[in-house]
């Protein structure tokens, strides 16, 4: 089998991920990586032997690669994607798809004009609880859902020490879209209103001008209403980078997740961890995890022809919920989204 040659767009926290899937996968020969920080990719070339370049066109004009990954802030998804679509190169772009809709319609349009196929990596899909999850709402004994809940939380370390463009993103667009992908993908069909209330001002006195918390009520098509909560400002103290949980009910079931704690538990003398091991691990030269399981079917899905089990209908469907989530909560009403045809 040849090996796809591949070309990754941001080597930060995410971006390092995608540069140890290609890099250890048997699909994809890791070609070059685009990073803006001469820093990063000096790093990036000692420790994976590949090029860098701080361009995206060059890189691509140069590398001939068959695919690229886009792993930059949630706001420049756009500019690298385009590129890569304009050269006619198939992309996966990191979750969100963008952190507005004008931005998410013109990857989509130049996607079409140019007949390149886009795949959103939104990897909760992939996570067997979820998988599980899914099944069962899928089995008839389980009847309809009826009321749903979940919640993701992140620590405050990601808007004031991970990230410096937490002020361009919100915790609505940075976990409530995988909170919004995930549920539409439970439930098959789309939310038509959106109410949502927010709180701001405690990580505004810390200098990020950001959403602290974000709490939204999506009425779907199939009339199951879900409750869905986002913060980044958990104490540095919790016992992991982030916590999760789902409850949902249906005519004849109760189904619950608890997506923060997965059964380690590590002890030392500054805090107790409860490590995700299910996410992403490195076990005998490999990249494992579901994590990962997005990006190795990336290749798999362009390979074989098959489609993407997240795509931009999906990435510009959790967009269209985000914006209606921040349009509630700065206008105190109930936002109905309006779906054209095309769309
Ligand atoms: N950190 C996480 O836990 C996490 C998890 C899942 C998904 N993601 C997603 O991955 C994406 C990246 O997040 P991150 O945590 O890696 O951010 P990050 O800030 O750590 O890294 C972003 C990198 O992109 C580079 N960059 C910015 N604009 C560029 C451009 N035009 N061309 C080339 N490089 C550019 C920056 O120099 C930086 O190194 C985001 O969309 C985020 O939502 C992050």
């Amino acid at each position: 089998m040849d090996r796809q040659r591949v070309g990754v767009v941001g080597a930060g926290i995410y971006g390092y991920n995608h540069l140890k899937a290609f890099s250890t996968c048997e699909e994809a020969e890791l070609c070059a990586v685009c990073d803006l920080n001469p820093e990063l990719r000096a790093k990036v070339e000692a420790e994976f032997g590949v090029h860098t370049y701080e361009s995206v066109d060059e890189m691509i004009e140069q590398e001939h690669l068959d695919a690229v990954t886009v792993a930059t802030p949630d706001c420049y998804h756009k500019d690298p994607a385009l590129s890569a679509i304009r050269h006619g190169i198939p992309v996966l772009i990191e979750k969100p798809l963008a952190t507005t809709l004008q931005d998410a319609r013109e990857i989509i349009a130049e996607a079409k004009k140019y007949n390149v196929r886009v795949a959103v990596d939104y990897h909760k899909r992939w996570d067997p609880a979820s998988i599980a999850i899914k099944n069962r709402l899928a089995d008839p004994k389980c009847g309809a859902p009826i009321r749903g809940y979940m919640s993701m939380d992140d620590i405050i370390d990601v808007p004031t020490k991970w990230f410096k463009w937490s002020n361009n993103s919100s915790p609505v667009h940075f976990l409530g879209t995988h909170c919004y992908d995930l549920i539409r993908w439970y439930m098959g069909c789309e939310v038509t209103q959106v109410y949502a209330v927010g709180h701001k001002g405690y990580l505004s006195s810390l200098g990020a001008d950001t959403l602290d918390s974000a709490t939204a009520i999506l009425t779907f098509e199939n009339g199951c209403t879900w409750t869905v909560e986002n913060s980044w400002i958990l104490p540095d103290g919790f016992s992991k980078n982030n916590d999760g949980r789902t409850q949902i009910i249906t005519e004849h079931e109760l189904l619950r997740v608890d997506s923060q704690y997965r059964g380690v538990e590590i002890y030392n003398e500054q805090k107790y961890g409860t490590p995700n091991y299910v996410f992403m691990q490195e076990f005998n030269g490999r990249a494992i995890g579901f994590g990962y399981n997005p990006m190795y079917d990336f290749l798999r899905c362009l390979r074989t022809g098959e489609p993407f089990l997240a795509d931009t209908t999906d990435g510009i469907e959790a967009e269209k919920i985000a914006e209606a989530v921040h349009e509630s909560i700065e206008t105190g009403k109930t936002v109905t989204i309006e779906r054209e045809k095309s769309e």
